[in-house]
C-alpha cells in the first residue's frame, strides 16, 4: 500500500495544501506546534474516517472556516485509489472513488495504516479499556465486519444496562438483550481469539528480535469464557448466554452487566512472568512496540499488502538501536515520521526519503530524495 498524495483544505492549521509523498519514507520536520501531526492525523481519517486525537470533527476544520476537505489518493492490488472526507458544522461525507459511503464499514480495509505514538509504548502499562481498543481498531482494518458487530453490540449494551439502573425491570426485554449480546459477543469473541493467536505468533518473533533472543513474550486472549481453540460461534453463543442468564440476579442488583467482550483482556507475559506486574518499564514499552509493530506483518498476511506505517513523535522515544531496527526492518513500508528533532534527518538513507519542513500550517522545503 502506498499514499500518493494528499490534499487539505481548511483542515486544522493547513489551508490548501498538497504534497506528493515518497514511497518509502517521508519524514515531517519542524519545531513544535507547526503541523507535523496535523498531517498525520488528516492521513489516519483517509482510513478511519475519523481522528485519532478527538471524537469532535468540527474541532478539525480551521478556526473560522465552514468546511474541511481531505483526500488523497493511494495504490492498492496494483490500482489507485482515491479517499475523500468533507466535514461540514453539521455534515460529513466520505466517498471511495468518487462514490459516497453510507456506513464506516465501507471505508474500513481500504487504507490500512498502523499508528504509533507515545501513548503506544504504554500500551502493556495501561488499563484493559486501551487494550481493547488496539486489539478493536486493528480488527476492523481487516474484517470490516467486525465494527459492526461491535457497534451493536455496545449499542445492546448501553440499552441493557440503562434498563438495568430503572426501578420497574422488565425481564423479557432483559433476555432479548441478553440474547442480541449472546448473538454479536459470539462473534466478536471468535474473531478476537483468532486475532490474539495471529498476532502474539509474530509479537513473540519481534520481541526475540528486540532483546536479542533473551526475551520470550507471549501473548493469550484473557477473557471470562475461557474461549478455546475448538470453540465455535454457536458454542460460545451457548456459554455466553447461559453465563449472562446466571449472573442475571447480579446484573440487576449493582445494574451492570457483569460478563462479556466488554470485559475482555490480552495476557502479557515475558519469561512467563506477568509483565504488568513484575516488568520493569523498558520491559513493558519494548513489549508495547512488539506488540504495536506485529500489527504491520499480520495486515501483510492478512490484506496481501503491507499497511502504511505512522511515527507520530515516536522516533524519538527509541534508542538508536530500535530506531535503526524499525528502518532497516521495514524497508518494504512506506513511512510517514514526524519529529521536531533536525539531526534525525541524518538517519535516514538519502536515496529513499524525502524530508518536508514544515513552519506555520505551511511546507515551506522540501528535500527530496531519489524517487
Ligand atoms: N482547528 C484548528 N484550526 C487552526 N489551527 C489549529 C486547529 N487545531 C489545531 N491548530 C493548530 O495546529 C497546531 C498544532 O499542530 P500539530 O499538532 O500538527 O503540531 P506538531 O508540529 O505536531 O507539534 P509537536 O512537535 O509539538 O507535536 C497548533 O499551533 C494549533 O494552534
Ligand atoms: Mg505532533
Amino acid at each position: 500500500m502506498r499514499l500518493k498524495n494528499l490534499q487539505l483544505v481548511n483542515f486544522r492549521n493547513y489551508n490548501d495544501l498538497h504534497i506528493e509523498f515518497n514511497e518509502k519514507i517521508n519524514l515531517l520536520v519542524g519545531k513544535n506546534g507547526q503541523g507535523k501531526t496535523n498531517i498525520v492525523e488528516s492521513i489516519y481519517m483517509l482510513s478511519f474516517g475519523k481522528s485519532f486525537r478527538t471524537n469532535k470533527d468540527k474541532e478539525i476544520i480551521k478556526f473560522n472556516s465552514e468546511n474541511l476537505y481531505v483526500g488523497g489518493n493511494f495504490f492498492k492490488y496494483g490500482s489507485m485509489r482515491l479517499i475523500e472526507v468533507a466535514i461540514g458544522k453539521n455534515k460529513k461525507g466520505i466517498k471511495v472513488n468518487k462514490i459516497h459511503i453510507q456506513k464506516i464499514h465501507e471505508l474500513l480495509g481500504n487504507l490500512n495504516v498502523v499508528i504509533f505514538s507515545p501513548e503506544d509504548l504504554k500500551l502493556v502499562k495501561e488499563g484493559p479499556k486501551e487494550r481493547r481498543l488496539f486489539i478493536d481498531k486493528e480488527i476492523s482494518q481487516i474484517i470490516p465486519k467486525y465494527y459492526n458487530y461491535l457497534t451493536s453490540y455496545n449499542k445492546i449494551l448501553f440499552q441493557k444496562n440503562k434498563l438495568l439502573k430503572t426501578n420497574y425491570i422488565d425481564k423479557n426485554l432483559l433476555d432479548v438483550y441478553d440474547e442480541n449480546l449472546a448473538k454479536y459477543g459470539s462473534y466478536i469473541y471468535i474473531l478476537r481469539r483468532d486475532f490474539i493467536k495471529k498476532i502474539s505468533d509474530i509479537a513473540m518473533k519481534m520481541h526475540e528480535n528486540l532483546t536479542n533472543g533473551i526475551e520470550k513474550l507471549s501473548i493469550s486472549y484473557k477473557n471470562q469464557l475461557g474461549i478455546c481453540e475448538e470453540d465455535t460461534v454457536s458454542s460460545v453463543y451457548d456459554k455466553f448466554l447461559d453465563k449472562l442468564t446466571n449472573s442475571r440476579e447480579h446484573d440487576i442488583e449493582t445494574r451492570t452487566t457483569r460478563y462479556g467482550i466488554h470485559k475482555d483482556d490480552l495476557n502479557i507475559f515475558i519469561n512467563d512472568l506477568d509483565v504488568r506486574l513484575y516488568g520493569s518499564q523498558g520491559q513493558q514499552r519494548t513489549a508495547s512496540i512488539s506488540l504495536k509493530l506485529s500489527e504491520i506483518e499480520l495486515i501483510k498476511k492478512e490484506v496481501g499488502e503491507f499497511p502504511i506505517l505512522i511515527l507520530d513523535d515516536v522516533f524519538s522515544e527509541l534508542d538508536e538501536t530500535r530506531q535503526k531496527l524499525l528502518v532497516n526492518n521495514l524497508s518494504k513500508v512506506q513511512m510517514f515520521i514526524t519529529t521536531a528533532e533536525v539531526s534525525h534527518k541524518n538517519i535516514f538513507d538519502k536515496s529513499n526519503t524525502t524530508i518536508f519542513n514544515i513552519e506555520q500550517g505551511q511546507v515551506i522545503n522540501i528535500e527530496n530524495g531519489g524517487n
